[in-house]
């Protein structure tokens, strides 16, 4: 998902320790993305090691077709009691793009129960991303990854406007199976927390339309913005009480870096409206889909998250976080500073009237080098101003990071925006 590194900037890593991943130069990074947005408690945890093994030795692998292994259906259990009412099941894949798929295949096959076979379109907002497979990039709306395969997707309906200020989301939506939707939207857009109400809008979009709400929280979840999943924690907005997705997809920090865990939890009126499908049992079963060594993985991870109170923690030190990351927006071609929980966005402006740079200044690059330059690494996008200029830092590191972290981080940012932002006015 993120920008794929120039190849200047590509290098080999060798080892990770706490929340830093050294080169094979003997250089140290602090990791500010998390991995990928994935390492929420940091690497070389014993604890993940540990599981893994034990795991790997006593059954590395049981054909999801055909079995179930203690560890699946263990992590099953734990994610549905953890993640509470409506999901009553959830389907593994092993990355957070598999689970969209698994997402939009299973709302075509719910509409189609419910006798509304001719429901296939699958309504999704501008800026969002969705993943790297071709059904999800149909669904995507994130320039940079989706334009060299447009022709093939030719066919897809267009990105929706979430404040569209012209019609209603819910006459978008329409008679589509499902809407998709980012909660936090990340890697297209810098992570703007959507304003209060907007949880609302999404479940009453799908409501006047029978649609189904996905909610695509593969990089928001597993504690990144303090619950288990980011949509709980905007639902705790008096304007968004009580909106509840129907699916919501999972993947990155269900594994926390150690093994690809991704899947979907479909709410007890799906799942069961699969079950008395016309056409057959749904199933998505692909070979490393629910591998015990990743079960035992996403286990761990879960009790961990619990244990150390990662939500508490995330929502005690986020102030400082953001503290840490707001004098930026002082600077002339910072045009805002956002973000919640451990995910902040610091978007890039070529001036003070808000314009982008043109995309040929290649700013979000520059950004990203100037940064590693520093020792930090942070995730660079663009797109977020018009869908192809727009550049933006991500901020994100693991929820196990210290404020003397977040310094760093802010630091060596501000010196990147001196540098690369030397030669405009
Ligand atoms: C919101 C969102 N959905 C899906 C994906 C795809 O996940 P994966 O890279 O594990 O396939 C990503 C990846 O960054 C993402 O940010």
């Amino acid at each position: 998902m993120a920008s794929p590194a120039s190849p200047s900037l590509r290098s080999t890593l060798v080892r990770a320790e706490g929340i830093h991943v050294w080169d094979a130069g003997g250089r140290r990074y602090l990791d500010a993305i998390s991995g990928a947005f994935c390492v929420q408690l940091g690497y070389s945890r014993t604890d993940l090691v540990r599981v893994m093994a034990e795991a790997a030795s006593r059954l590395p692998f049981a054909r999801p077709t055909t079995f179930d292994s203690e560890e699946s259906e263990g992590y099953a259990r734990e994610l549905l009691a953890a993640a509470g009412p409506p999901f009553s099941r959830v389907l593994f894949t092993s990355s957070g793009s598999e689970a969209v798929e698994a997402a939009l295949k299973t709302a075509y096959r719910y509409q189609r129960a419910a006798g509304y076979a001719g429901r296939t379109r699958v309504a999704h907002l501008r800026g969002h991303f969705h993943g790297a497979t071709l059904a999800a990039l149909q669904v995507t709306d994130y320039g940079p990854r989706r334009a060299p395969y447009e022709t093939v997707l030719a066919g897809g309906s267009p990105a929706l406007a979430e404040e569209a200020g012209g019609r209603p989301l819910d006459e978008e939506v329409g008679d589509a199976a499902a809407l998709i939707a980012e909660t936090v939207p990340a890697a297209g857009l810098g992570a703007p927390v959507p304003p209060p109400g907007y949880l609302a809008r999404l479940r009453g979009a799908c409501d006047a339309g029978r649609a189904l709400w996905i909610a695509d929280e593969v990089l928001t979840g597993f504690g990144r913005v303090g619950p288990l999943f980011a949509w709980k924690r905007l639902a705790e907005r008096p304007e968004d009480q009580g909106a509840v997705p129907d699916i919501v997809a999972f993947g990155k920090g269900a594994g926390a870096g150690y093994a690809p865990v991704g899947g979907v939890l479909l709410a007890h009126r799906v799942a069961s409206a699969l079950d008395s499908a016309p056409d057959g049992p749904f199933v998505h079963a692909q070979t490393y889909g629910g591998n015990p060594i990743a079960c035992a993985v996403g286990r761990r991870v879960l009790a961990a998250l619990r244990e150390e109170k990662i939500d508490a923690r995330v929502r005690e030190k986020e102030t400082l976080l953001a503290g840490a990351l707001a004098p930026l927006a002082r600077h002339p071609h910072v045009r805002e500073v956002h973000g919640l929980g451990f995910l902040h966005g610091v978007e890039l402006q070529a001036d003070r009237s808000g314009a982008p740079f043109p995309r040929g200044l290649a700013i979000a690059e520059r950004m990203e080098a100037a940064c590693r330059e520093r020792g930090i690494l942070v995730y660079t996008g663009v797109g977020s101003a018009d869908g192809a200029r727009g550049d933006f830092l991500l901020i994100a590191p693991p929820l196990v990071s210290d404020p003397h972290h977040f310094a760093q981080i802010a630091i060596a940012i501000t010196r990147a925006l001196d540098e690369v932002m030397g030669g405009f006015p």
